[in-house]
Parts: C-alpha cells; structure tokens; sequence
C-alpha cells in the first residue's frame, strides 16, 4: 500500500488527532442512534470522509490552476461530483458514530498530494495519485468493517457507488493525460 496512505491509517489507528476544530459542529449535530461502530471502525470512516473531502479539494484547486479550458472543465466535473459524495459520507458517518473524528486531515492530505508546478501534467498527476490513494482507502475501509461484521447494508452501498465514481475519475483523469 502507498506510503502516504499507510502514513494517514497509522495516524488514525493511534488516535493522532491533527485538528478538533470540526469536532465541535460533528457534537453539535448529535448522535441521535447507538452506534453498531467502535472507535476503530469509527476513525476509519472518518479518515474515509477526510480522503473524500481532499479530493473535493484538491481537484477543485486543480480546477481554478488549469490554464487549459478542457481540464479546467474536467476538474469542474470531479470536485462537484466529490462535493456530493463528502457530503453523503460525512452525514452517514455522523450518524452511525455519533461525530467526526480526525477532523482536519483534509489539509493534510491535501498538502501531500499537492502538484509539484501548475503544469497541466502536474495537476493531473496529482488528482490522479490521490484518486488511486482514495481507491485504497475505500477498499481498506470495506475490507475492515466486513471483517469485523460492522459493515452495514447502507454503508456496503454507500463505499461500493463512492469507489464506482472514483473509478470513473480515475479513468478521465488518465485519458486527460494520455491526451496531452
Ligand atoms: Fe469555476
């Protein structure tokens, strides 16, 4: 697995948390059921959330850096097709563990995958890396909570449809770059 992702699933398993600043809206919003989670299947999903909202990030970044009118476009598609798919995977995950957790992680993500230079082949290399990150965090996070039968149907679909887009991503992303 890709170092930077083993980096972020360490930092999730030992309970590093780089910022609360989010925590407090996450308590706010209240955990109306008891959780079928624990507190490892919970920072999963949380990091899960986290790797989603970077790529909302990242490739709308990448969306306002293209100088190219067809990528800037491209990128226009993928960070708000991400923007829906945070927004379902944070409220779901809310729901089943009561908060977010590792709020602030984005950043950091963000900051790894970032474009070394505003090339077009920078920016498209970049969204692609955290798109394949994204794919194994998906994977792992399913994996997990299969294992430890936490998983529920909802959420079986919910990471399933989520890793489905992404692989559309990947793909345009990858014939944006053979094409350049
Ligand atoms: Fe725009």
């Amino acid at each position: 697995m890709d170092y930077f992702v083993n980096a972020f699933l360490k930092a999730a398993t030992l309970g590093s948390t780089p910022s609360n600043k989010l925590l407090v809206l996450a308590k706010f919003l209240g955990n109306k059921y008891a959780s079928p989670m624990d507190e490892e299947a919970c920072k999963l999903l949380s990091l899960y959330v986290a790797f989603v909202r970077a790529l909302y990030l990242l490739h709308q970044q990448n969306h306002w850096d293209s100088q190219d009118y067809g990528e800037h476009l491209l990128f226009q598609r993928l960070y708000e097709e991400a923007s829906e798919l945070v927004d379902d995977a944070a409220e779901r995950v809310v729901g089943l563990c009561g908060e977010l957790m590792l709020t602030g992680t984005e950043t950091d993500i963000v900051k790894k995958f970032a474009p070394r230079e505003k090339s077009i082949q920078s920016l498209l290399e970049s969204s692609i890396a955290l798109e394949q990150a994204f794919q194994q965090i998906a994977k792992k996070t399913y994996d997990s909570l299969k294992e430890k039968d936490m998983i529920t149907l909802g959420l079986d679909d919910l990471i399933m449809a989520q890793a489905s887009t992404g692989e559309t991503h990947l793909y345009l992303l990858q014939q944006a770059l053979k094409g350049l």
